[in-house]
């Protein structure tokens, strides 16, 4: 390669694509033009992240935080290979996906993309989403390292984060990325991380990220604003700037090259793992992908809509008002019923096709059984309700890249959307008019429930996909059981969220926000400090009932038998938790998330979880050695069938 060559592959360089509109077949987040010359080809970018192909109308998916509430890496493979197989037959080479960043405080504006709060079930399903991108022959790239968990002061917060929080809470995800599933390339964040630019962080891209966990791969920056300087990204292992040069262009180059603040032997480093990794995925050896559009969308709604399903979450039920029998009246309220929701930003997908929860429910309910009314006019919503033996309301809040939600009740989680209007009140005054009153919640995150009291039943159905409308009534009516526990803690009182009521922790002030909770993030937080949350990490009801025994537990295999006690098959989620030994120095939450299961049992049946355990799992972020250290004492096990469930305890010593 020439020097001018080298110089110029430094950074994306077409600033068309990503400008497009979201449904524009022609969007694409970024493009490198290759050396004709030399045969090195195009390498061409797409956001694909948990919701689906961002270029045009594709299949919208669930969000990320419906996946993680699967509690099931078979449903993050599945999801993979939609997402995967739509992004090759549209010409494109690397997935900006998964984000792994973990969700530190409920307002975070991208939560709905994210995997949850808990760093062991962020990292399994990230590595299963990765393996089978990867597999299906396309570059992978988990972001945004290692720390983007508020999009307030997205581009300028620095996060001073302690190094055990990072190691046991927020770097675990990537960790797995690299290590487990080989990860092809890796996006620096916007923000800082004690004090220097993710993309120009020596100490997490070349000590942690190469060194220690022997990342061979490619760091890309995130879209522009991530990069913040020439040499220090070079010198730090930043090897693409996109989606198009800002300081990796050829004359700030060659200006550090000229004043030897960087060398050649750096740009041919970055260019070196770049194009190993483009011969090891194949594109010198395969023509370049056209983007054909030969896509078989209704396969793909059908598979979409069965992950939303599996994600779907029964936090209340009283009385067993669900499931719905065909033909029972039926008033469906709200505007959210009438809409697709998700969440927008670089991961929106403009659905090919939907079924709104409205569409769903009427399909589902029977000729003439489902009235509707969006909520607008109160009066004629209470009438309606009051006609009917039961009342859906669904609600929903509007998160979005690049801005935290302002509040976490449905009084105006809706903040951002208008049509919304108080989804609040509206509960409330269906609850007076019908006892049996259903909440559908399609939300990015928690919400403040100060309402479940007076409702009988709560599902949480998350942005369920394009066809999440029918996915919602396959599930209020019982054709499949409610699979999906929940990946996030739904606080009580946002008072008591851990980085609730200081600026200075959350977003931050003076640019500065300080993860002072360390490593009590999300239930970690609320069990250490007796908090109870309204709904607990983990929590997820059937439309059946489990009994948990034989628990037997070793340094390294934990078992115990599940069995369906009730009339109908239903989906287990048999979950253990581990209760270190506090060391000095090193406090410890009464539990941690060390494994998961997920099964169908038919009624009477019994099945053996196994969870198996490894050093890691029973070691700790020693600060003052900064290793890893193995948890004195003995270590409390649980399993049960959420973090507030200790269905079964044992001790490991
Ligand atoms: C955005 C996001 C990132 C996305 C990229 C390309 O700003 O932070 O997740 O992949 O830019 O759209």
């Amino acid at each position: 390669m020439t020097d001018d060559e080298k110089l110029n592959l430094m950074a994306g360089d077409d600033l068309v694509g990503p400008l497009r509109a979201a449904d524009d077949p022609a969007f694409r987040a970024g493009t490198v033009h290759g050396v004709a010359r030399l045969g090195i080809p195009d390498l061409h970018l797409v956001d694909a992240g948990s919701m689906g192909l961002k270029q045009g109308p594709n299949t919208a998916l669930a969000a990320g935080l419906s996946l993680a509430a699967t509690f099931d890496t078979r449903a993050a493979a599945t999801a993979a290979g939609v997402v995967a197989d739509e992004a090759a037959r549209r010409g494109n080479d690397i997935i900006l996906g998964p984000a792994t960043d973990l969700m530190r405080v409920p307002q975070g504006g991208r939560t709905f993309e994210s995997y949850g709060e808990d760093p062991l079930l962020a990292a399994r399903m990230g590595v299963s989403w990765i393996r089978t991108v990867q597999n299906a022959g396309l570059m992978a790239q988990v972001k945004h390292f290692p720390a983007n968990n508020q999009e307030a002061n997205r581009y300028g917060v620095n996060a001073v984060i302690s190094q055990r929080a990072l190691r046991e809470i927020y770097l675990p995800p990537f960790e797995a990325a690299v290590r487990e599933a080989k990860v092809a390339t890796v996006m620096c964040g916007y923000n800082l991380v004690n004090g220097q630019p993710s993309c120009s962080n020596t100490a997490l891209l070349s000590t942690v990220l190469r060194k220690q966990w022997g990342f061979d791969g490619f760091v890309v920056s995130d879209w522009l604003a991530a990069v913040k300087n020439t040499d220090g990204s070079l010198k730090a292992g930043l090897d693409l700037e996109m989606p198009v040069g800002a300081f990796y262009t050829p004359p700030l180059l060659r200006a550090s090259l000229n004043k030897g603040t960087v060398t050649w032997s750096d740009i041919d480093r970055t260019l070196t793992v770049r194009l190993r990794t483009m011969f090891s995925y194949g594109m010198f050896d395969r023509p370049q992908r056209a983007n054909t559009g030969s896509i078989d969308y209704r396969a793909h709604a059908v598979t979409a809509q069965k992950l939303a399903e599996q994600g779907i979450t029964l936090l209340k039920n009283n009385g067993n008002v669900l499931p719905l029998r065909s033909g029972t009246k039926v008033a469906v309220i709200g505007k959210a019923a009438d809409q697709f929701r998700s969440g927008i930003g670089s991961m929106y997908v403009k659905p090919v096709s939907t079924i709104t929860p409205r569409q769903g429910i009427a399909a589902r309910g029977g000729a003439g059984a489902v009235t509707y009314q969006d909520g607008q006019n109160l009066a004629a919503a209470v009438r309606t309700a009051r006609n009917a033996q039961v009342a859906v309301v669904v609600v929903a809040d509007a998160r979005a890249e690049d801005a935290d939600i302002t509040c976490l009740t449905l009084k105006c989680a809706g903040a951002k959307d208008k049509t919304l209007g108080d989804q609040e009140k509206l509960i409330t005054e269906v609850a007076k008019a019908n006892p049996n009153t259903i909440v559908v919640l399609q939300t990015g995150g928690p919400v403040l429930t100060p309402w479940a009291a007076k409702v009988r039943g709560i599902v949480q159905a998350w942005y369920a996909g394009g066809h999440g409308g029918a996915a919602i009534a396959r599930v209020l009516y019982g054709d499949v059981d409610p699979g999906g526990r929940l990946p996030v803690s739904f606080p009580a009182r946002a008072t008591d969220a851990p980085a609730a009521g200081n600026p200075a922790h959350y977003p931050g002030t003076d640019d500065k926000a300080v993860y002072a909770e360390g490593i009590f993030v999300g239930y970690r937080h609320y069990d250490t400090r007796n908090l109870t949350p309204a709904f607990p990490f983990g929590h997820g009801l059937s439309y059946t009932t489990f009994k948990l025994s034989n628990l037997k537990a070793t340094r390294t295999t934990v078992t115990a038998t599940v069995t369906n006690t009730g009339k109908r098959p239903g989906y287990a989620v048999p979950q253990l938790y581990l209760g270190l030994r506090a060391a000095v120095g090193a406090p410890q939450p009464p539990r941690q998330l060390k494994g998961f299961s997920k099964m169908l049992l038919v009624p009477g049946q019994s099945a053996k979880v196994t969870f198996s355990l490894d050093a890691r799992a029973l070691s700790y972020w020693d600060q003052s050695t900064q290793l890893w250290k193995k948890a004195p004492g003995c270590t409390k096990a649980v399993v049960g069938t959420s973090s507030r469930d200790a269905a079964l305890s044992a001790t490991i010593c």
